[in-house]
């Protein structure tokens, strides 16, 4: 067991933030390391266990963030280490590309099982969520022979050039970089909190159906030349946004019906974050393709997996060309991220992950309709272990003082949680307590309160 200080429940923090050593560690960081990572706290990490975070300095802090919806076991979870451990001393690395062994077979296994749809699969590791997606771009391409590709505005597949392709969250992550991919069109998602179409008596996912077929497929690109069709099932980065069960399932009919593939992007709402396995439960449908990434090896080693279905192999059988799709990486499903994946999908069956994720959910459910009521708060939402804050927006001087102000706030009370933009996001380890969350719904109820002292001018809701 590691350092005593960790153990501790709740935050605990001595002195001013940073710490002495935390203060060192980040003046090198910004003489060294690329500034184009958006870090927000001056928080520098020593160690984790469970929900904790222990900093250089003996800080302990509660993890509201868990890495991105990584560290979904929690950090360190006994079981992973030790399958890390063994797998370490036994293999690191051979590539997956050019050779065989038995652990990428049993995590395919294991993902095949646990992913939608009956019928066998086929898997392909990457080694991230960006890369996940980008083998997907190449693999719904090659499989079909069309080229265009249709995504969601408010979607984040990623940041390599394919899948930033797709990503339409914010205007900032394409500047600068030039020419994406061509043959991309983006649709409005149907966020039934604001419905792109107005809402009204309508339904927003019937509204989106409709815009599909009556204005892309008649105006823009004809179905037939429509590769796939990429979307996040619960849309995470956008301000996690549940997509309507029906909606899903017009998508996945009107995807069958035109021969397109129906790709979801399960990076971030699978493995059980938003209170299934994977987020696609919720409608029932079978995707074609699936990534996966983040939780899945419990956040240990980086590993993505592009899992295509039954529809996508009859293409490849029909053409005789799956042997011919040539997609690898050197690092493809290591020996050491395979090993950290069957453990970590393991935990799910020895302990009760299910439990603890409802028991997560209902404390949300418990404590978002007060914060809904305060004056601050524009709109809030759950789904599983997630719950997303939104701050009504003001002038644009409020807006750009409001992230540093709650981040510091956040900090001064030990808790890691991720604001973005206007949106608080609370993402626990599943391993969370209920009085911890208990303890950081307090504080954001503070954080809240604290906020009429920024306001600069009218503001407005968002
Ligand atoms: C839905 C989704 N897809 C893809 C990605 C990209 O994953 P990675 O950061 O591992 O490249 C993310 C990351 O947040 C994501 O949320």
């Amino acid at each position: 067991m590691i350092g005593t200080a960790i153990d501790t429940k709740l935050p605990r923090l001595h002195g001013a933030l940073p710490g002495p050593k935390a203060k060192e560690i980040v003046a090198l960081d910004e003489r060294h390391i690329s500034p184009s990572y958006t870090r927000s706290y001056p928080l520098v990490a020593k160690r984790g266990q469970g929900a904790m975070i222990e900093d250089v300095d003996g800080n302990v802090f509660l993890d509201f963030a868990a890495g991105i919806a990584v560290v979904s076991t929690g950090h360190c979870h006994p079981k992973v280490v030790e399958a890390i451990q063994r797998q370490a001393a036994e293999l690191i690395h051979i590539s997956g590309t050019d050779f065989y062994y038995s652990q990428m077979i049993e995590l395919a296994e294991k993902l095949e099982k646990v992913t939608p749809g009956k019928e066998p699969k086929r898997v392909f590791y990457a080694n991230s969520g960006t890369e996940a997606v980008e083998a997907a771009i190449k693999l719904a391409r090659y499989a079909t022979g069309r080229e265009k590709l249709i995504a969601f505005q408010g979607c984040f597949h990623g940041r390599t050039m394919g899948s930033l392709s797709l990503t339409a969250s914010k205007a900032v992550q394409r500047k600068g970089f030039g020419s994406l991919l061509s043959g991309v069109f983006h649709i409005p998602y149907p966020n039934q909190y604001r419905c792109p179409f107005g809402g009204g008596a309508h339904d927003c996912g019937d509204d989106v159906i409709e815009h599909l077929e009556k204005v892309v497929f008649k105006k823009l690109a004809d179905p037939s030349d429509v590769a796939a069709i990429f979307v996040e099932p619960v849309q995470g980065e956008g301000g996690y946004v549940p997509a309507p069960p029906k909606f899903l399932r017009d998508l996945a009919n009107i995807c069958a019906r035109h021969g397109i593939l129906l790709v979801a992007d399960e990076v971030q709402s699978g493995m059980g974050r938003t209170g299934k396995w994977w987020a696609s439960e919720y409608a029932g449908i079978e995707p074609d393709i699936m990534c996966l990434s983040k939780g899945i090896t419990g956040g240990f080693l980086p590993l993505g997996a592009t899992v295509c279905t039954r529809s996508v192999r009859e293409v490849f059988r029909s053409h005789d060309r799956m042997r011919t799709f040539f997609h690898g990486h050197s690092y493809t499903g290591s020996p050491l991220a395979c090993a950290a994946g069957i453990a970590s999908l393991k935990i799910f069956g020895s302990e009760p992950v299910f439990e603890r994720i409802a028991a997560i959910g209902k404390i949300h459910a418990e404590r978002l309709p007060a914060l809904k009521k305060h004056p601050a708060v524009g709109d809030v939402r759950s789904i599983g272990t997630v719950a997303a804050i939104e701050i009504k927006t003001g002038d644009a001087g409020y807006l750009s003082k409001l992230r540093p102000f709650l981040y510091g706030f956040f900090l001064e009370k030990g808790v890691l949680l991720r604001p973005l933009g206007n949106i608080i996001y609370v993402l626990p380890p599943y391993v969370i307590t209920a009085s911890e969350l208990h303890y950081v719904y307090d504080v954001i109820q503070e954080a809240l309160n604290a906020l009429p002292a920024l306001q600069t001018g009218r503001g407005g809701a968002s």
